[in-house]
């Protein structure tokens, strides 16, 4: 990644839509000397979502750009988030639960250089209800998945997944819990090993098993 200062973070934003639990796991890495990304921004397609508040909190810039005004030409609010982030000096962006389906316009601006955490064990169980959906199957396994974005919903290469087992008794509740407490473990290592390839996991590798 380019940089033009001496600081060799990679600038990133964070893309959210609700509360911004995944947002707080990477504000809180990005906040370690050695981790390799520093926050330039996060922006969310709702005004009133909670994160946007942590995020001030927490000092950094945010930006609103709500897609209702857009109504259903999903590229012209893609083209002005897009232009937002150039604006900005971002080099990567990181959806963190930013519920939004993505045009090819903005899959392809960001290829390569765009992550989403999603929760489940992918390419199991894209799109919604993911916890109710696996209990109804019966897997024994679930968990959640960083990937690269292509222009398919919850699709592209995998980075990184954690897994929890399943237990008799599990409720969708119980399941979402212990997915997100690995989803904010696993997005971090995720990207940091997308950032610097070279250096080793602390995981041990792409898969931890809780
Ligand atoms: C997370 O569970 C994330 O994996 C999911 O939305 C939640 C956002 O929570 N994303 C998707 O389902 C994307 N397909 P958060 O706002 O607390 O990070």
């Amino acid at each position: 990644m380019s940089e033009q200062s001496s600081d060799d973070r990679c600038p990133i934003a964070i893309l959210i839509s609700g509360r911004g639990s995944n947002m707080r796991a990477l504000i809180d890495a990005c906040a370690a000397p050695d981790f390799p990304a520093r926050i330039v921004m996060v922006l969310s397609n709702r005004p009133d979502a909670p994160g946007l508040e942590v995020a001030r909190a927490a000092g950094l810039r945010t930006e609103a750009l709500d897609h209702r005004p857009f109504g259903r030409d999903r590229a012209a609010h893609e083209r002005a988030v897009d232009a937002t982030l150039r604006a900005a000096g971002v080099e990567v962006v990181c959806l963190a639960g930013y519920m939004r389906l993505l045009t090819p316009f903005l899959t392809e601006a960001w290829a390569g250089r765009m992550l989403n955490i999603h929760p489940s064990l992918l390419p199991a169980f894209p799109g919604l209800h993911t916890h109710e959906r696996a209990l109804e199957a019966g897997v024994k396994l679930h968990g959640c998945t960083v990937h690269l974005v292509t222009e398919r919903m919850d699709d592209g290469p995998i980075l990184g997944q954690a897994a929890i087992s399943v237990q008799i008794g599990d409720t969708p509740d119980h399941l979402a819990g212990r997915v997100l407490e690995q989803e904010h473990r696993l997005y971090p290592a995720a990207l940091r090993r997308f950032l610097r390839p070279e250096t080793p996991p602390a995981d041990g590798g792409s898969l931890l098993v809780a």
